[in-house]
């Protein structure tokens, strides 16, 4: 199957990613994360996107899933649902670098009756080569905009778990 032509400034994303990251918030303790993510071609103008992370002691933590489409060649929208009871629309223009690309996604959340309030999420995804490093911020729980994540991940032959 050949990769569909609109993908090819985010065709250095499939396949899986795995590496280590950190969170705070205003209101949470800090904690670190181990993190997997896999983009997989389903042969249309957008990547399947899967991410699953771990505790430093190896329990579940936060997993999302959802669709990166491609629009125009260059602008992002990334079709997210989380677990913790919302969907996330987030969309950006990606700016090609030497060895890969960078984008800064700013989203409109949905909140489902019991979910915890977020208002707004903005995400950064940087590839270079064969890293790729992920930020997230969130406007969350009456928070303004403030970072959340922050995560570094390897290009990894398979998924693992
Ligand atoms: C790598 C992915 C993520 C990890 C490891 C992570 C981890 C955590 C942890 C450990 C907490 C504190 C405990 C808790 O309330 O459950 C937390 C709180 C929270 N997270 Fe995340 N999170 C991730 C992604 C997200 C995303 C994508 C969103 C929003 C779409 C989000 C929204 C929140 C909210 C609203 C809180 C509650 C803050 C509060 O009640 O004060 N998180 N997260």
């Amino acid at each position: 199957m050949s990769l569909h032509p609109g993908l090819a400034a985010v065709a250095g994303l499939i396949g899986a990613w795995r590496g280590e990251g950190a969170g705070q918030y205003p209101t949470i303790e800090s904690f670190r994360y181990t993190e997997e993510l896999t983009f997989t071609d389903v042969g249309k103008p957008v990547l399947h996107y899967m991410q699953r992370t771990w505790s430093p002691a190896g329990a579940p933590m936060h997993t999302e899933t959802g669709y990166l489409r491609v629009a125009g060649g260059t602008a992002l929208e990334f079709v997210l649902a989380q677990p913790t009871g919302q969907t996330e629309l987030a969309e950006g223009l990606l700016v090609a670098t030497e060895d890969g690309f960078a984008c800064t996604l700013e989203s409109r959340m949905v909140n489902s009756g019991s979910a915890k309030q977020v208002d707004a999420t903005e995400r950064r995804l940087e590839l270079a080569g064969d890293v790729l490093t992920t930020h997230f911020a969130m406007a969350a729980v009456g928070v303004p905009l403030t970072h959340h994540l922050a995560s570094t991940l390897h290009r990894h032959a398979a998924a693992i778990r």
